[in-house]
């Protein structure tokens, strides 16, 4: 348990990256087409790595908001954001040597393809949070928290099911920096809701009433529907990301009995 959001920080940066040099060149990419990935997982893949690969936008909105103006927050978010982006271009990697390539343009192509709708909620969105200074740190953190959660549940879920050696190496990887990105993420929310009873309020009124799973706005809500109905499938997957996400969401202070996350996947899963 931490004290303080630097001890958070000094935390992370002493993790070490689980996707190191030495690891990529471990990686048998010549392989991976030998074992024909099920293609409907591709449009899965693909999801991720654009909402990986759009971490870069989150980032930009967050550097605008008192949030992205706390100096612990700010220093982690630099090395994580390159973290993200690594990841979109393994997947990238990895769908290409699946015999699903992209063009070269692909990361501003899925940029492109960002509906005008969420632009224009973007522009709003730090004006409102800026009515809300600091208090709103707590919201975005155990916003984070979800994301990284759900995005770290979400790759178990693939390569249980996708059975392909070379991508669960790759996922586990990646999987082991999102532990590492939720914790962080968690920990600091955890010490701002701690701090007043209004950033609790404000963020279990904003979690209950605006989580969305994450990419959605930023792809069409059949896109995300697609990716959740595929990896959480059913009661077994919705026990897994119930036991996983909310469950760990509701250790939260102030989020006791917050049901919402796990009703919004069941919703589509079930
Ligand atoms: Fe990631
Ligand atoms: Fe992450």
């Amino acid at each position: 348990m931490f004290e303080t959001e630097s001890d958070v920080l000094d935390w992370y940066e002493n993790q070490p990256r689980a996707i190191t040099k030495e690891f990529l060149n471990d990686i048998e990419w010549n392989k991976i087409k030998d074992q024909p990935i099920n293609p409907a997982f591709k449009p899965v893949i693909t999801y991720m790595r654009d909402v990986e690969s759009f971490t870069e936008i989150y980032y930009q909105e967050l550097l605008r908001t008192p949030t992205g103006k706390n100096p612990v927050i700010r220093k982690f978010m630099e090395r994580w954001s390159g973290e993200e982006n690594q990841h979109a271009e393994l997947l990238n990697r990895f769908l290409g040597e699946a015999g699903f390539p992209s063009s070269e343009a692909w990361q501003q192509e899925a940029k492109a393809a960002i509906p005008f709708r969420y632009t224009f909620e973007n522009r709003l969105y730090p004006v409102i949070t800026n009515c809300f200074g600091k208090y709103f740190s707590g919201a975005h953190m155990v916003w984070g928290a979800i994301n990284e959660m759900t995005t770290l549940q979400g790759y178990r879920r693939l390569w249980q099911l996708a059975e392909h050696p070379v991508l669960e190496k790759l996922l586990r990887a990646i999987a082991q920096e999102e532990s590492i990105h939720t914790h962080f993420y968690w920990s600091i929310a955890r010490l701002k809701l701690e701090q007043s009873g209004f950033s609790r309020n404000l963020a279990r009124f904003v979690i209950g009433k605006f989580w969305t799973p994450v990419g959605q706005g930023t792809k069409p809500k059949r896109e995300t529907d697609y990716v959740i109905g595929t990896l959480f499938k059913g009661e077994e997957g919705v026990n897994f990301f119930d036991r996983n996400v909310n469950q760990r969401l509701e250790m939260l202070p102030g989020f006791d009995g917050l049901g919402k996350v796990t009703q919004r996947i069941a919703r589509i899963a079930l």
